[in-house]
């Protein structure tokens, strides 16, 4: 916090901090507190910023609700903008302001997707208006009109490097796009997506691709398993003798649950892909498909993306390369010429660090310096922070 400081950190409420307010003027900070008073210590309310507000959900679990003041912000839209990308989907977000344009209101809540605009002077009677009457239910089911990015990934042979690429992905979008990130591997027996990342799967995962009235608000608390401060696993460890029956609507139902806690959601499926888990890929905003520079890759991979993209309805495929510059390899231009345009992504050979890293259970990008510059790209694509890219990602990260 700046100089300005917490006005009152009232504590919280079980089941977590329910409103979080960062609101530039005492005044504010007093309407909040008299409009709130029905939700007693769940209300945590400080004099700040937005940026304030973005650097705290950068480090901390999110409340059910956030206020946020634009008044003082040089660039609303992009202050919103940066907001989004680390706001997981299911936190309702009300933006404070001192414009009263109607365009300005329409623009926040019909295009940008927030929750509600409250132009200042706040007074008891807005706040509990606009704000406590649109508090949505605590861990509801269908709160949101957001949701997470759904990405998944597929290797176009065994051994590509499909869960090295999911398991770098997932790190450095919530490293660096400070993302709320759930990394889910489907492959229910054998995946070596806990020997990588250093965790102990228990049968909640299988229990609710089986069932889906088991992928409920209390699951992931059951299941999920805490990488880093915004990086959970779910993942399984099914005995090989095992035959789960996994449901499509098991999987649709996890998968959305899933979009409505985290901005991005990354997949690592098994290849072939049993049908009923085919829900997944159709939910997909990408489909990431790792292949190596050999022939028997690079012709599963366009069959698997033209596969992906009659289930998704457009080719939403990134190609990836990887260990492109590997001994024996096919060169770059017959990749090219196989693929029918240069792959995406193209991802060196990393060496025996990367076996150093599997076998140490050390996250491959935090050990190899290379892997992770040459996932940058891979990264921006996805979480839209190239400068480049001149778009908005508030549709994007506010409307799902
Ligand atoms: N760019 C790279 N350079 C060197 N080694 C790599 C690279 N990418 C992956 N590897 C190594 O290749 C091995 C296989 O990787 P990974 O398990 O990610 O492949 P996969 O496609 O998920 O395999 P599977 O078919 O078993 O699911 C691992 O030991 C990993 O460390
Ligand atoms: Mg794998």
């Amino acid at each position: 916090m700046s100089g300005s400081g917490e006005i009152s950190a009232l504590g919280q409420m079980e089941g977590g901090r329910q409103v979080l307010a960062f609101v530039g003027d005492a005044d504010s900070v007093e309407a909040l507190r008299v409009g709130l008073q029905a939700l007693g210590g769940g209300v945590d309310l400080r004099r700040g910023t937005i940026r304030q507000a973005i650097r705290y959900l950068e480090k901390e679990t999110p409340p059910r609700a956030i206020v946020v003041d634009v008044s003082d912000a040089e660039n609303a839209q992009s202050a919103l903008d940066d907001l989004a990308r680390v706001c997981p989907p299911d936190v309702q977000v009300f933006v404070v302001g001192d414009n009263h344009d109607i365009n300005f209101y329409r623009l926040l809540v019909d295009d940008v997707g927030v929750t509600e605009y409250l132009p200042k002077p706040l007074t008891r009677d807005s706040v509990q208006r606009q704000l406590l009457n649109r508090l949505s239910p605590i861990q509801s089911d269908t709160a949101s009109a957001r949701g997470g990015q759904v990405i998944s990934v597929f290797g176009a042979r065994g051994g590509v490097g499909a869960t090295t690429i999911a398991c770098g992905l997932a790190m450095e979008l919530s490293n660096i796009a400070k993302g709320h990130v759930a990394l889910l591997d489907l492959h229910l027996q054998g995946g070596a997506m806990s020997i990588m990342l250093n965790g102990s799967p228990g049968s909640g995962l299988r229990m609710a691709l089986e069932d889906a009235e088991r992928a409920d608000a209390l699951f992931l608390e059951r299941t999920a398993l805490t990488i880093g401060p915004r990086l959970q696993m779910i993942a399984a460890d099914e005995p090989y003798d095992a035959e789960p029956h996994v449901t499509a609507a098991g999987v649709s139902r996890l998968v959305s649950l899933l979009q409505r806690k985290f901005n991005y959601v990354i997949i690592d499926m098994p290849v072939p892909l049993p049908m009923v888990m085919s829900p997944a890929v159709a939910l997909s905003r990408h489909v990431v498909i790792v292949m190596g520079p050999d022939v028997v890759s690079l012709r599963s991979g366009k069959a698997l993306r033209s596969w992906a993209t009659g289930l998704t309805g457009t080719n939403r495929t990134i190609s990836v390369i990887n260990r492109g510059d590997s001994k024996g390899s096919i060169s770059a231009q017959l990749v090219e010429k196989a693929l029918g345009a240069k792959p995406d992504i193209v991802i060196p050979n990393a060496g025996r660090k990367m076996i150093e890293a599997v076998n140490l259970g050390v996250p491959a990008v935090q050990h190899v310096p290379v892997l992770k510059r040459h996932l940058m790209p891979l990264v921006r694509e996805i979480s839209g922070l190239a400068p480049s890219r001149g778009n908005s990602v508030l549709r994007r990260f506010f409307r799902g």
